[in-house]
C-alpha cells in the first residue's frame, strides 16, 4: 500500500516509492529505493522534500505511535507540506541546519566541478580542432577532482550532468562519461591508475567529433548514408588526434577509436566482437549509450535512468552482458527498476 508520509517520519527499511519537491531540495535522485543506512534516513529526515511516499507492501510502515500522532493531530510530527521544524527538539533542530548545510555545501562543491570541467573540456575541444595537443595535465586534473567528490561520497555530480540541456549536450556529455566510467572502475576495483584512465578515456571518447560539421551532430530526424558515414568517421579522427599525444594511457586512445564496437560484431569502425574490444571501450560504449539515452537531446525527451538500463540490459548483443550488470551496480539503480507488472505497465505506457 502507498502511504504519504513527512520526510522526518522516514526510517531504515521503508521503501520510497517518491519524494516531493524538486530534485534540488533534497539529495535523492532514484525515484524507488529501500533505506537501507541510516545516513540515507537521515539526509531524508532533514532535507527540505516536501513529502515523501512509501510502499508499505515493499518495507516498513511508519512507527505506530508517529501514525497515530498524524491522524489526531496530538503531538504531531507535521502534516505534509508543513514546516515541521516547530515540532521537532532542539537537538533534531541542529542536526537538522548541519545535514542542510552539508548538503548546500556538497552542491557548491559539485556545481564547481562542472563549472571547471565545462572550460577544461572546451580547452580539449578547441586543441582538437587547432590540430594541437590535448591538454592533457587539465584533463587529469579535473579526472582527478571529479574522482575526489566520490572519495567524499559525494555522487551529485553524475546527477547534475545528466540533467543537461540539448545545447549543453557535447560539453557535458563528455564529463558525464568520464563520471559513469570513474564510478563503474571504482565498483570493479580497478588500481588507481586504471581509475584514473578510464576516466580520461571518458572524458576524451568522442574528441574526433570536433571535425564533424555540428549542424550535422545536432541534425534532427533521419540521416543519409554519407551523413551517417561523416559521423561514423569521428571514431577514426579520434584515434588520429590521440595516438601521438604524450604521456596519454593508451586506453584513451583506445576508447576514442572503439567506443562503437559492438559485442556481436555488428559496430564499427572494423565490426570486433567479444574479448576482441579492450575491456575499457566495453565499459566506454555502456556509459556512453546510458549517458545519450538520458540526457535531452535536441530531437528527443531523456529516458528515465531505470527506463534506459532497463533497454540496454535487453540488448544484450550490444553490450557485455556481465558489464552490464556492473555497471547498473555502480549507479546503484536496481532499486529504482520496476518491481511490480504495474510498474512495468506504467514504463510501456511512457514510452
Ligand atoms: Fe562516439
Amino acid at each position: 500500500m502507498i502511504q504519504r508520509i513527512s520526510p522526518d517520519q522516514a526510517r531504515l527499511g521503508m521503501f520510497v516509492t517518491s519524494v516531493g519537491g524538486s530534485w534540488l531540495s533534497h539529495p535523492f535522485w532514484r525515484s524507488r529505493f529501500k533505506l537501507t543506512s541510516q545516513r540515507e534516513v537521515d539526509r531524508l529526515r532533514t532535507s527540505s522534500a516536501e513529502f515523501v511516499e512509501i510502499d508499505t507492501d515493499l518495507g516498513f510502515g511508519p512507527v505506530e505511535k508517529e501514525a497515530t500522532q498524524l491522524k489526531s493531530g496530538r503531538g504531531r510530527v507535521g502534516r505534509i507540506g508543513e514546516n515541521v521544524e516547530r515540532s521537532l527538539p532542539r537537538k533534531a533542530l541542529s542536526f537538522a541546519a548541519n545535514m542542510n548545510a552539508e548538503f548546500r555545501a556538497e552542491h557548491a562543491r559539485a556545481n564547481r566541478t562542472v563549472a571547471r570541467a565545462k572550460s577544461v573540456v572546451s580547452e580539449i575541444f578547441s586543441a582538437a580542432r587547432l590540430g594541437k595537443d590535448v591538454p592533457v595535465a587539465q584533463a587529469l586534473a579535473l579526472v582527478a577532482e571529479i574522482n575526489r567528490l566520490f572519495d567524499r561520497g559525494e555522487h551529485l555530480l553524475i546527477e547534475m550532468v545528466r540533467m543537461k540541456t540539448a545545447d549543453e549536450y557535447t560539453h557535458l556529455h563528455s564529463v558525464a562519461v568520464c563520471a559513469l566510467m570513474l564510478k563503474f572502475a571504482r565498483h570493479l576495483e580497478m588500481t588507481e591508475a586504471e581509475i584514473r584512465e578510464c576516466g580520461l578515456a571518458g572524458l576524451m571518447h568522442d574528441v574526433g567529433k570536433m571535425h564533424i560539421p555540428s549542424a550535422l551532430l545536432h541534425k534532427p530526424g533521419a540521416l543519409k548514408d554519407d551523413e551517417f558515414e561523416l559521423i561514423r568517421s569521428h571514431v577514426t579522427k579520434g584515434h588520429s588526434i590521440l595516438k601521438g599525444v604524450a604521456s596519454l594511457p593508451a586506453g584513451a586512445v583506445e576508447v576514442a577509436h572503439l567506443h562503437h564496437e559492438r559485442i556481436d560484431g555488428s559496430g564499427y569502425p572494423f565490426g570486433l566482437s567479444g574479448e576482441q574490444i579492450p575491456q575499457i571501450a566495453r565499459m566506454a560504449a555502456i556509459c556512453d549509450v546510458y549517458d545519450a539515452l538520458t540526457s535531452n537531446r535536441s530531437y528527443k525527451k531523456a529516458w528515465l535512468p531505470a527506463q534506459a538500463m532497463q533497454e540496454m540490459l535487453a540488448l544484450n548483443n550490444h553490450f557485455d552482458g556481465e558489464l552490464t550488470q556492473k555497471f547498473a551496480e555502480s549507479i546503484d539503480i536496481f532499486n529504482s527498476l520496476p518491481q511490480s507488472d504495474q510498474d512495468s505497465e506504467r514504463l510501456a505506457k511512457a514510452r
